[in-house]
């Protein structure tokens, strides 16, 4: 016997053969979790379908889903049963589309989602009995879109005080109301603006790969945009999050624990995830772009002139002949140089330059800057200038120099460049790694000989290979022009052991470390002009990690003091010490709090030692 619900519509239970059930035309739902579908097919063998599907009659002798879907598929797929327990429902479309949208919404487990499709059903039909030319649109969520962007224009101009035209103020005023009614009357009530600014944007403007693993892993609005932009910043990475269902969340790997499934990670856990991942791409991205960089061999040649590496050495370097040299140099003028004054003076960027003519960035500084005083060069460069003793950089520019263990800010060489030398003066740089030095002095037109024990013929031709062997310790160039400023910024002790070649000092013991500084410093000197500075640059080291400062052992420090004695036992005098800090941004807020807890003392202040050669009167 037909009965009535609180919604007025008639219904009976009966149990009718699930061949005889056609589909619903209004499931929107196009994701299925098989794996979950077998186990409902699992419970529903053991424990009976707890709630019956809803259906209506359909053609004859036939039915139509309103409601249950994965039930009736996971009876078909899963249990050999051919029949099942219906709530028939006398409805027309109107109505049975309301009710499969609202068991939608009540479900606890949906997904974002798949809330936000059921809620735009609802309205569309609700809608669609306010008046059926209101919108136009192929679907729903085109239709509800359409609309509700509608209203909000004309509420925004209108809260603005904006002029409205009388047709979009009719408009407002005809179906403001009865819109905002039947969001109060939803299974679960909202307000219209916060839906279309915060919800309906997942389905209009997350790709539909995301939408769907969303849907998969039951994810809420939150979780959902994380991983929406996650899969902006790298789709391989998405797609193993998509297989995998997890994601490896710092801190919270346990041997002991199953990975946690994707729901059960935060939306920032997610973001802090894809924020990382994010650096971690740059920085691979930049290392790529650097070790691949290559430059025609004219250009190799123009950095090396310009950096006052005489000819004999660039020939060599370059397997070149010397007679080579000066028609490259005429040939660069016509085909770079010219280029790039005239590209600068249309206000083209120093990066595009470069990348358009494929010359290193430091070369077009050197080229666009030429006539230019140093002060000018540290305005183009955007730097302030430092007028006092301590000089700190929030970060490495990236503009000079590569991407090197121990990089040091291309701002600290430039102050050193500043004061300690003039335009056109030689600056020797024994250990030039990522080339900072050399391309600084590139922008600051200083002249510029560098050697390291490793050898990058392609990216820097201009850093010649040399070993400072402490077991033979030779000088590397055999001439009479001796430097004016030598940039020493060698690894510091016992710090990068691993990044550098086999050779570095970075692993000698401490009396090994010490000795071949006080040999090199006294080399140095040898080779010096009495006018000659030396900048040496090196931090404090402490074994201070974990350990309370009150506690650390002061035989296995080495601290700045060392070496500004073993520079004045080698015949150096120190003239200024220079503060140059390294910056904070590199400690996590944990990392910070063990260390209060612990009373560790860290490290960040890093000294440049300037000092002038010993005259004996
Ligand atoms: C701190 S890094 C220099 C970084 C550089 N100033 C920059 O900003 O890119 C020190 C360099 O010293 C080099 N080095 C270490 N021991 C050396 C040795 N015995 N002879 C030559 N170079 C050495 C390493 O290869 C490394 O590139």
């Amino acid at each position: 016997m037909p009965t009535t619900d609180n919604e007025n519509y008639y219904f009976y239970f009966s149990t009718i053969d699930i061949e005889k059930i056609d589909p619903s035309p209004y499931q929107l739902r196009k994701y299925f979790d098989e794996e979950k579908l077998r186990e409902l097919g699992a419970s529903i063998l053991q424990d009976g379908l707890i709630e019956p599907v809803i259906v209506r009659p359909h053609k004859k002798d036939r039915f139509q889903l309103i409601a249950g879907e994965r039930r009736l598929r996971a009876i078909k797929d899963y249990t050999d049963f051919s029949v099942i327990q219906a709530k028939i429902a006398e409805v027309d479309d109107h109505k049975a589309r309301r009710i499969g949208a609202a068991e939608n919404i009540l479900r606890e487990d949906l997904s974002a989602i798949e809330t936000i499709e059921a809620t735009i059903k609802i309205i569309d039909v609700e809608i669609g009995e306010i008046d059926k030319t209101l919108t136009v649109g192929k679907t729903p969520l085109e239709r509800v879109h359409k609309l509700l962007s509608k209203l909000d224009s004309i509420w925004v101009s209108r809260d603005r005080g904006s002029r409205v035209s009388k047709e979009a103020d009719d408009l407002f005023y005809k179906f403001i109301e009865q819109v905002e009614l039947i969001f109060k009357n939803l299974p679960k009530p909202l307000k219209w603006r916060s839906f279309l600014l915060n919800d309906l944007n997942l389905l209009t403007d997350i790709a539909p790969n995301v939408q769907r693993i969303s849907v998969k892993h039951g994810l809420n609005k939150a979780q959902t945009k994380a991983i929406a932009r996650l899969e902006q910043v790298s789709k391989v990475d998405f797609n193993k999050v998509a297989q995998k269902g997890t994601i490896l969340v710092q801190g919270r790997q346990n041997n002991l624990l199953p990975d946690p499934k994707l729901n059960e990670i935060s939306a920032r856990e997610i973001r802090i995830f894809t924020e990382r991942l994010e650096k971690e791409n740059k920085i691979k991205e930049q290392q790529k772009e650097e070790g691949q960089r290559e430059f025609p061999i004219e250009i190799k040649a123009a950095v090396m002139t310009r950096l006052g590496i005489p000819n004999v050495r660039i020939a060599k370097r370059l397997n070149i002949h010397r007679q080579t040299i000066s028609n490259y140099t005429r040939k660069t003028n016509d085909r770079f140089f010219k280029k790039i004054d005239q590209a600068f003076k249309s206000r083209v960027s120093v990066h595009d330059i470069a990348k358009t003519y494929s010359v290193p960035q430091a070369l077009v500084w050197s080229q666009v800057l030429k006539e230019k005083t140093d002060q000018e060069r540290f305005k183009a460069l955007n730097w302030g200038l430092r007028t006092w003793d301590q000089w700190n950089f929030n970060d490495v520019d990236k503009r000079f120099g590569d991407p090197w263990p121990g990089r040091i800010p291309a701002q600290l060489v430039a102050h050193a460049l500043f004061y300690f030398t003039k335009q056109n003066d030689l600056v020797f740089d024994p250990m030039a790694g990522g080339a900072v030095v050399a391309d600084t002095c590139l922008a600051f037109n200083r002249r510029c000989w560098s050697f390291d024990l490793s050898d990058r013929l392609n990216a820097r031709p201009e850093i010649e290979p040399f070993l400072w062997d402490p077991e033979n310790l030779t000088w590397p160039i055999k001439t009479d022009k001796k430097p004016d400023l030598i940039f020493f910024d060698p690894p510091y002790f016992k710090k990068m052991a691993d990044h550098y070649m086999k050779g570095s000092i970075s692993d000698f013991s401490k009396p090994r470390y010490l000795n071949f500084f006080k040999e090199l410093f006294f080399l140095i000197k040898e080779n010096s002009k009495p006018s000659t500075h030396i900048a040496f640059l090196n931090a404090d080291f402490r074994d201070f990690q974990g350990i309370p400062a009150s506690d650390e052992d002061p035989e296995n420090a080495i601290l700045i003091l060392e070496y500004a004695k073993l520079l004045e036992q080698s015949g150096w005098k120190i003239t200024h010490l220079i503060d140059t800090p390294l910056s904070t941004e590199r400690f996590t807020g944990n990392m910070v709090k063990r260390m209060q807890e612990k009373r560790t003392l860290g490290i960040i202040r890093r000294t440049l030692i300037i000092g002038k050669p010993v005259i004996y009167r």
